[in-house]
């Protein structure tokens, strides 16, 4: 076996369809420069078998989690703020934290301590928002391929309605989204693409929306913005854009619904909206618990995806106020029981229609967005979110056996491995995660960040 061949064995699980969740059982995931080159079973493989990358009984492997949507900066302030609706948010919190980023030794320290707290939570991969300034983006990027995770990255751009020491002229902008693109580009790194980035509708003008496109167009990158988020915001859209009858059709006009576009929440979408994403080929992102926080109403999953949306999930730091994917799982399953809920209190809490049943998701169709709906979401379906072969090998080897104090769960006689497994779902946490693999690597084993360890 070559010197870059390794080879996993154990139980993967993972989720090749919509709601199906299977389990390879004593299974070999043979992976060479990074990719999965074979998937067999044990007895076949065994013979190529090293003591490496072995999950034991109550271990377990599976895709490693993707994040459609984080707020690098915004981590700094995670689990506070919480008592502001969207618009005051952002000037009272959001703005200030983000600008202090001009502060390089700061952005340094916080963004090493950022993606490595989203590593350890199990996020392979993760698209970003920077803040304005150009420099700090560019430690995020050195950062992220320092620490060894997979990205989506991209510099903010607002050119009004900001405050004055957070705003920028739109050339400016233009001009530092370009450089930002450049220098991502320039890395070669295949884990880190950049993207264009305007932050919301109210905070552009239609010149540098169209600017930015033009870019995106220009390099092939993707998208990212927050549509149809809230009333505040969708409010502010309208008086500022009335001859526009939604977010959908000014960010249509401008230009920026593409293949590669990823929309954050979309919780206020018409239905003619999300036919219109989906014909663009463009997605969103599902932000259950910001959306809890700063939404105004649910976001129905699967009435989305049966309209021929792609759908991602995200964490929306620090609009949500957890950094982990396991944690946007179950709260993804709670906002489709919630609207069932709803649903059911606006009936007289009687008439159940069968619509109201396709509502729920379980935790299986929530692992398929964290994982196969993210990577459709970011175009990466080909190279990651499941272990079929050909794709690269991004993993969470997960041990359930840590009870007592050493864990978030205690298992019990009995339990099958497919019981374990969702007790993780639902109940684990980083404690769990004992090694993080990007592209084939061990990025985290125990408390060390591999690479890093390797550059120190
Ligand atoms: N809309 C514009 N900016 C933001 C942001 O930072 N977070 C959220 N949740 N919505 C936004
Ligand atoms: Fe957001």
């Amino acid at each position: 076996m070559a010197a870059d061949t390794f080879a996993f064995r154990g139980t993967f699980f993972h989720t090749p369809a919509y709601g199906q969740l299977e389990a390879l059982r004593d299974a070999v995931v043979v992976v060479q420069d990074g990719k999965i080159a074979r998937v067999g079973s044990s007895n076949e493989e065994a013979a190529l078998m090293r003591e490496f990358g072995l999950s034991e009984e109550g271990q377990y492997f599976v895709p490693g989690f993707i994040d459609t949507h984080v707020h690098a900066p915004q981590y700094k302030f995670t689990g506070t703020g919480t008592d502001e609706a969207l618009m005051d948010w952002l000037k009272k919190y959001t703005f200030p934290a983000e600008g202090s980023f001009r502060d390089l030794d700061a952005a340094h320290q916080r963004y090493a301590l950022l993606v490595k707290r989203f590593l350890a939570n199990g996020t392979t991969t993760a698209m970003y928002y920077g803040s304005l300034h150009l420099e700090p983006n560019l430690i995020l990027v050195d950062t992220i391929e320092r620490l060894g995770q997979r990205a989506v990255v991209g510099k903010v751009n607002m050119d009004r309605h900001s405050p004055e020491d957070y705003v920028e002229a739109t050339a400016d902008g233009i001009r530092d989204a370009e450089e930002f693109i450049k220098y991502t580009q320039g890395k070669k790194c295949s884990r880190i693409e950049p993207c264009i980035t305007p932050r919301f509708i109210p905070t552009c003008t239609p010149e540098l929306m169209k600017g930015l496109a033009a870019l995106a167009l220009k390099y092939g990158t993707h998208i990212q913005s927050h549509i149809s988020e809230c009333c505040g915001e969708v409010n502010c859209v309208r008086e500022m854009h009335p001859e526009y009858a939604s977010d959908a059709a000014v960010f249509e006009e401008m230009g920026l619904l593409t293949s590669k576009t990823v929309m954050a929440h979309g919780t206020l979408l018409s239905d003619a909206d999300i036919k219109h994403l989906a014909a663009r080929g463009t997605a969103v992102s599902h932000c259950p618990l910001s959306n809890f926080f700063l939404g105004d109403a649910f976001f129905k999953v699967n009435h989305a995806i049966s309209l021929g949306l792609k759908v991602g999930l995200g964490t929306d730091v620090a609009g949500g106020i957890q950094p982990s994917m396991l944690s946007a799982q179950r709260m993804a399953v709670v906002n489709s029981r919630c609207l069932r809920a709803h649903k059911l209190a606006v009936s007289g809490g009687t008439i159940v229609t069968p619509e109201m049943e396709t509502d729920v998701i379980t935790f299986k169709e929530a692992l398929w967005l964290a994982t196969v709906g993210g990577a459709q979401a970011l175009n990466m379906e080909d190279r990651v979110g499941t272990f079929a072969v050909g794709k690269e090998f991004d993993a969470l080897l997960v041990d359930t056996t840590l009870g007592g104090t050493a864990g978030p769960f205690d298992v019990f006689e009995g339990e099958d491995d497919l019981q374990r497994f969702e007790k993780f779902i639902n109940l684990g946490d980083d404690r769990n995660l004992l090694e993080v693999y990007v592209q084939g690597k061990c990025v985290k084993r125990g408390d060390t960040f591999e690479l890093e360890a390797a550059i120190l």
